[in-house]
């Protein structure tokens, strides 16, 4: 298939979440350090970033830094916390020019001062952009994400006949963002590591033993083709996204 070809059909997903996995195992199986995949990995995002903006997806979610990663060695978590600085310090004017609005899903207030003040001017900066919107998993955990959620719930003084779905929905990280349609893991792992664990209850997933730094806009567009083949049902008989008035 040629560089130009655009996924198959009409059934572009609104929403693709991905599990950038396998970054250590590529660096590993090229004697590599780990911090070297990490970065290979943040070279492939540009690429599947411009893909999103080509083929018309219109949300990006990435999970670049779960609650759990801070268990990591010390140097693995500072190189990804530069590596989030610098994206920003080099990225950001380009991903301005090209519409793409960023927001940050996860705790903040658990980052360094000055990281927190980037992303919050980032955030800023891009907030009117329409192309493509990218959510940045960064200290992010799908049941910390709940449990900030039922605080604020609770502190809003919320009584429980009020509780819904919808409320819910508009208690999490995500307020505002469609559930993702699509939700890809490279690196064949077949688990949901913490990620999007509300959010994701009708997602259709692809995956893919692909290392993440390896996944280019090919490998994109056969986990784009694939899902344009998936009869999505939402766990009735015949609906389809398009017929699903609940999905928002
Ligand atoms: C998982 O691979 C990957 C991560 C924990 C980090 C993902 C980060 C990037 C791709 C950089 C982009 C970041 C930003 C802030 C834009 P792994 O290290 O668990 O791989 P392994 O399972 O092979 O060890």
């Amino acid at each position: 298939m040629g560089d130009n070809d655009t996924p198959s059909g009409s059934k572009i997903p609104t929403h693709v979440a991905i599990i950038m996995d396998g970054n250590g195992r590529w660096a590993l199986s090229r004697g590599l350090p780990r911090l070297a995949g990490h970065r290979a990995g943040t070279e492939n995002l540009r690429r599947i970033i411009r893909a999103c903006v080509e083929f018309g997806v219109k949300y990006l979610t990435i999970y670049a830094f779960s609650t759990e990663n801070w268990g990591r060695p010390r140097e693995e978590v500072d190189g990804l916390m530069h590596i989030l600085e610098n994206v920003i310090d080099k990225e950001l004017a380009e991903l301005h020019k090209e519409g793409v609005q960023l927001r940050h899903i996860g705790r903040l207030e658990g980052l360094d001062p000055k990281i927190q003040e980037k992303v919050l001017n980032a955030i800023e900066l891009t907030k009117n952009n329409q192309r493509l919107v990218l959510n940045v998993a960064f200290n992010y955990g799908g049941r910390d994400e709940i449990i900030c959620a039922v605080r604020k719930m609770i502190q809003d003084g919320v009584r429980p006949e009020e509780v819904d779905e919808e409320m819910v929905g508009r208690y999490l990280f995500t307020a505002g963002v469609p559930d993702p349609d699509l939700i890809i893991r490279t690196s064949g792992e077949l688990r949901i590591s913490n990620f999007l664990i509300w959010q994701a209850a009708y997602s259709e997933w692809y995956v893919t033993p692909v290392y993440w730094p390896d996944f280019n806009k090919d490998e994109f567009r056969k986990a784009l083709d694939t899902y344009a083949q998936r009869d999505r049902r939402f766990g009735g008989l015949t609906a389809s996204v398009e017929d699903n008035p609940s999905h928002a």
